[in-house]
Formats: C-alpha cells, sequence, structure tokens
C-alpha cells in the first residue's frame, strides 16, 4: 500500500498525522464515559493523560497504525474527558486498584494527577436503574435521579453533557458506555419504533439506563459508543433517533479477549473444512465487572454475545458449544480464559487445539475506547449518520449484523479508511 503512494500524498498523510485533525487543529473534543470511575475508565484517563504528555507509545491504539494515522483524526491533545458514574469512589482508589494489578505504573499516575483531578471534578451522577440497587459506595445523587420519571432522567443527563460542553468549549460530544453491566431485558414492544419509545417514555414505563444515555446523548447531538453488552442504542427506536438526529454510532460490547481470539480461530477451521465438534470456554476474571457477572441475570447477554460469534462463523446445529464466567476476585483486573475445541479431519480423526489466554481487561479496552472514539468523531466530522458498519471488528456483537470472522471485519474498516484516503480498497 504504501509503494503506490506519490512522495507528495505521504508527505501530506505525515502532515495530517503529526498535526491530528489538520483541518481544524483548533477544534475540541469532549469524550464523555458513562462508568467513569470503573476500571476501563480509569486506564481511558490515565492512558490518554500519558500519550498526552509523551509518555508512552501508542501500542494497541489501532488508529495510531497504517491507514489510519493517515486520516485526519483528532489528535490526543483535542480531547477532553467527563462522564458519569453511580457511585462516588474516590477517582485515586480506582487507579490505586490498577497500580497494585500491575496496570498503571506510579510514575505515570503521579505525572497525571492534574489531569485526573480535573477529569475528578467533571464528573456527575448517573442514572440508576431503579431508586436503588444496594451498592455500598452509591452516589445519594444518582439515587435520587433513580427514582425520577424517564423523562426527567433524560433531562438531567442532558443537561450534564450541555454543561460539559459549553464550560469546556468543545466543538462535539462523543459518549461512550463503559458501565456495568445491566441485568438482561427481553424486548418490550415500545423498542421498534421512536414514536412508540417516546410513548412509553411519556407513559413514565422503566427503560434501562442504556437506552436513556444513549437517548439523552442523540437529543444532546453527541455520537455514541456502546462497548457493553447493555441494549443501548441497539433497538430499532434509537437507531432511528440517530438517523434522525444525523449522529453516527456504534457497538454492541467490545471484543478484547476469548471472544477476539475465537473469531480469529473459528474461520481457521471453517475454511480447511475441519468439523467441530464442541468448543469449551472458561472465563475467569477478578475485577468489578466479574463480580457483576457473577449474577447470572447480568451474565446472560454476555454469554449469549460470546456464544453466537461462534455459532455464526461455524454454521453447524450439532456442534456443542459452552461458555462459563467465573468470578474469582484474587485475579483483580487480570482474566484467564481458557478454551478447549475438539474437532474432526479427514478419516473422522479426532484430534484438539487448546489456548489460554491471559490479559488485562482494562489494558485492553482502554486503547479501543480511544480509537472508537477517534472513528466516530471522524464519522460525524464527514457527517456520517446512523450505525458505523466499518467498526464490527471492535464488537462481539456489531450493531450493524454481518460476519464475525475477525480479519473480514477488519478489512472493512481498512476498506474505509483507505476509501477517504483514495488508495486500493482493502490491505
Ligand atoms: N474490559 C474489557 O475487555 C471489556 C470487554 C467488553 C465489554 N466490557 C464491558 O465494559 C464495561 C465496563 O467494564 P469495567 O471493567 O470498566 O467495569 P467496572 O465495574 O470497573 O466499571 C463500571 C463502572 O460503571 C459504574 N456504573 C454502574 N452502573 C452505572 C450506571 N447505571 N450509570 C453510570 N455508571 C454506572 C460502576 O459504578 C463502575 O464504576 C462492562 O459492562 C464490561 O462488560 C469490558
Amino acid at each position: 500500500m504504501a509503494k503506490n503512494r506519490t512522495g507528495e500524498t505521504a508527505r501530506k498523510e505525515r502532515a495530517a498525522k503529526d498535526h491530528g485533525d489538520a483541518t481544524n487543529p483548533g477544534r475540541r473534543v469532549g469524550l464523555w464515559l458513562v462508568g467513569a470511575r470503573g476500571a476501563i475508565s480509569t486506564c481511558v484517563v490515565y492512558g490518554l493523560a500519558g500519550l498526552q504528555q509523551g509518555l508512552h507509545g501508542s501500542v494497541g491504539v489501532v488508529t495510531e497504525q497504517e491507514p489510519f494515522d493517515s486520516l485526519p483524526l483528532a489528535n490526543w491533545s483535542q480531547w477532553v474527558l467527563g462522564g458519569h458514574d453511580v457511585c462516588v469512589r474516590d477517582f485515586g482508589s480506582s487507579a490505586a486498584e490498577l497500580v497494585r494489578s500491575g496496570i498503571l505504573s506510579p510514575e505515570l499516575v503521579a505525572a497525571a494527577t492534574g489531569q485526573a483531578a480535573a477529569y475528578e471534578s467533571r464528573l456527575r451522577a448517573g442514572i440508576l436503574d431503579g431508586p436503588d440497587v444496594g451498592l455500598s459506595d452509591l452516589n445519594p445523587e444518582s439515587a435520587r435521579r433513580g427514582g425520577l420519571s424517564p423523562r426527567d432522567q433524560i433531562a438531567a443527563l442532558r443537561s450534564d453533557l450541555e454543561q460539559f460542553k459549553q464550560a469546556n468549549e468543545l466543538d462535539r460530544v462523543i459518549v461512550v458506555n463503559v458501565s456495568s453491566t445491566e441485568a438482561a431485558r427481553s424486548p418490550q414492544p415500545e423498542w421498534e419504533s421512536l414514536q412508540a419509545f417516546e410513548q412509553a417514555l411519556d407513559d413514565e414505563r422503566p427503560q434501562p439506563p442504556s437506552c436513556l444515555y444513549a437517548y439523552a446523548a442523540f437529543e444532546s447531538g453527541a455520537g455514541l459508543v456502546n462497548f457493553t453488552p447493555n441494549v443501548g442504542a441497539s433497538l430499532p427506536a434509537l437507531r432511528e433517533l440517530a438517523q434522525k438526529r444525523g449522529l453516527p454510532h456504534c457497538g454492541n460490547d467490545g471484543k478484547t479477549g476469548e471472544t477476539l481470539i475465537k473469531t480469529v480461530l473459528a474461520p481457521l477451521f471453517k475454511s480447511r473444512a475441519l468439523r467441530v465438534l464442541s468448543w469449551q470456554g472458561y472465563n475467569i476474571l477478578g475485577n468489578r465487572d466479574g463480580q457483576a457477572l457473577a449474577d447470572p441475570i447480568r451474565r446472560e447477554a454476555k454469554v449469549r454475545n460470546k456464544d453466537e460469534a461462534l455459532r455464526s462463523i461455524l454454521d453447524d446445529d450439532r456442534m456443542h458449544t459452552h461458555v462459563g464466567i467465573d468470578y474469582v476476585p484474587s485475579l483483580g483486573d487480570w482474566k484467564t480464559a481458557w478454551d478447549f475445541v475438539h474437532f474432526e479431519g479427514f478419516l473422522g480423526a479426532r484430534m484438539n487445539l487448546q489456548f489460554t489466554w491471559q490479559g488485562s481487561d482494562s489494558a485492553l479496552a482502554a486503547p479501543l475506547i480511544l480509537d472508537l472514539a477517534r472513528l466516530v468523531d471522524f464519522a460525524a466530522e464527514r457527517g456520517e449518520a446512523g450505525v458505523m458498519e466499518h467498526t464490527a471488528a471492535f464488537f462481539k456483537s456489531p450493531l450493524a449484523g454481518g460476519t464475525h470472522d475477525f480479519h473480514a471485519q477488519q478489512d472493512r474498516l481498512l476498506a474505509y479508511a483507505n476509501r477517504f484516503l483514495g488508495r486500493g480498497e482493502g490491505r
């Protein structure tokens, strides 16, 4: 690809990279994190501060490599962070947890003290799924907001977003949902159209918080990323709203670990005509997300997303699959996934593949949040609206559907960037 470029094109691309959004370097963009005191958000805050100060490199950031680094994406210094959370846990203690887990270095935390304090001053009370869920560190204002009507909850969220935009003189805000996994819900009739959804809001029918955050984001003109398995803007009603407001969005459920590997390996079996008999996957994790997923009602959506990817690629009803997720507190932010794949080859020979994945969930997720925020901002700058189909590679359950094969998804992302750059499609 680089070989085909003229010297002039390469020079322009280098200039765009050095200056970030070369078309408007003075532009300021807000990244609003829902779940602002959680592990991923903490990693995003310190990671971005480190990038802004040039304290570490950008390993793990997809948009820092070719061809994305030639796109006029907002550079690190253009971003301002804020967010919603329902707990009052001191942000310093969220950072200390990641220092103990060996994810954040004490030097980075010390160097980013100012940025972390400024971020914490921009945090606002989120909305709860009902008035109280018995959290020990619950923000009383979130408990109060949890008791408001859905319309009043949306008004409170919108006011926070609009105030963030105004106070920080931002040109645009991108909302990224990285809050705890919600209890799974069965589809509601009012989710089918915007009109029915708005009627349900008027009738004060309770809705999942992720949907109210999405509604508030779109109504305040913000693009959206849903990195969680929560319903969010996957509903036809909210997709309609995004289209109506001309806003880009993507989701659901970040693909960072076991599912990422599964969607790389499963196409191999398919391509070589090998028959997968069983695919057993066990995940053990120790962070708060693991604690939330210990609740079977919350675990349901996550397990569904992990299994769906495999089933869609291998498309064999005879295959036996199992996804287990267990909470092991001592692991902290580290997750281990062990997968056993039993498969059949020529002449019925039975073989197996096993892999063990040990990763820091937050260190894997944080750079993708920065990537997705940049890509949503870029799409919004270009006037793109609706589901960002080219971001499927980032998600376990991509909103646009389509293949779960990671390489095919990545090719789509590359084609999107290359089209903009006027290069040939694909790799
Ligand atoms: N880390 C990964 O690799 C990965 C991959 C895919 C999806 N996810 C999803 O990302 C989310 C965040 O993960 P994490 O490890 O940072 O979790 P975490 O538990 O550390 O953080 C979640 C934060 O959300 C807050 N919260 C809960 N309900 C809220 C609400 N209604 N409004 C606002 N804030 C709320 C919590 O108080 C907490 O501070 C989870 O849903 C997880 O399933 C993570």
